[in-house]
């Protein structure tokens, strides 16, 4: 793991979009987003109506959960794009994977990425290898204005005060573009819990992160 410091920097209070501080909540009323089931808001910006065959191994039609009006699983559309915002009030984006790649663009704020890559063979010590990264406008620190993740990684986010020196978050919160290819969809998607987080990178490190798992 890098030196990231793997802590929560804020505290979810109530989860009332009207609780956040007002800068964060002009955001969330500009943009029309909704409280997302990672944590943080969300809104569909793009749906690409071209539709391709889905690259992905079938789903057995017993585990598909209810879909979109229409949706069939042999096609997927080509891409779709959301605003994703994690607020002082609903601070982290839960341990979760997509089949989809991911691309990433920082609007606003700063944030930390936890990256398991359950994709990749196990470490020579044992475990799945973890990344975290922060993203921010400070370029010249090595922060990322951009960053991919590939479909099959489990990712979680959490924000950071805009700098060190401030206790507060005069941004609103960590606001971005995502943007996955193939198009999203819930079968494509499922949430890490404790167990498999444990299996996936040990006790050890699993107690660490424990507090990015969707409870
Ligand atoms: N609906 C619920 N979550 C998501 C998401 O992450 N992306 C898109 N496009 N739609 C969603």
């Amino acid at each position: 793991m890098s030196a990231v410091v793997l802590k929560p920097s804020f505290r979810p209070g109530l989860p009332e979009i009207s609780s956040e501080p007002p800068a964060t909540h002009s955001v969330i009323q500009a943009l029309s987003l909704q409280p997302h089931i990672e944590g943080g808001y969300f809104v569909e910006t793009d749906r690409d109506p071209l539709l391709v065959p889905s690259p992905f191994p079938p789903i057995p039609a017993s585990s598909l959960m209810p879909q979109r009006p229409g949706f069939n699983p042999d096609h997927r559309n080509a891409s779709t794009s959301i605003y994703y915002y994690v607020t002082p009030q609903s601070p982290q984006g839960n341990f979760h994977r997509n089949r989809g790649r991911t691309v990433h663009t920082l609007h606003r704020g700063r944030g930390v990425y936890v990256l398991i890559h359950a994709d990749e063979p196990d470490l020579p010590a044992g475990g799945k290898r973890i990344e975290s990264f922060v993203v921010g406008h400070d370029v010249a620190k090595g922060e990322k204005l951009q960053w991919i993740v590939e479909g099959g990684k489990y990712k979680a986010s959490f924000l950071l005060p805009d700098d060190s020196s401030a206790g507060e978050n005069a941004s609103g919160g960590l606001l971005i573009s995502e943007t996955v290819v193939p198009g999203f969809e819930f079968c494509d998607h499922d949430f890490l819990n404790a167990e498999g987080l444990r299996t996936l990178v040990g006790a050890e490190k699993a107690d660490e992160l424990a507090w990015l798992v969707r409870k």
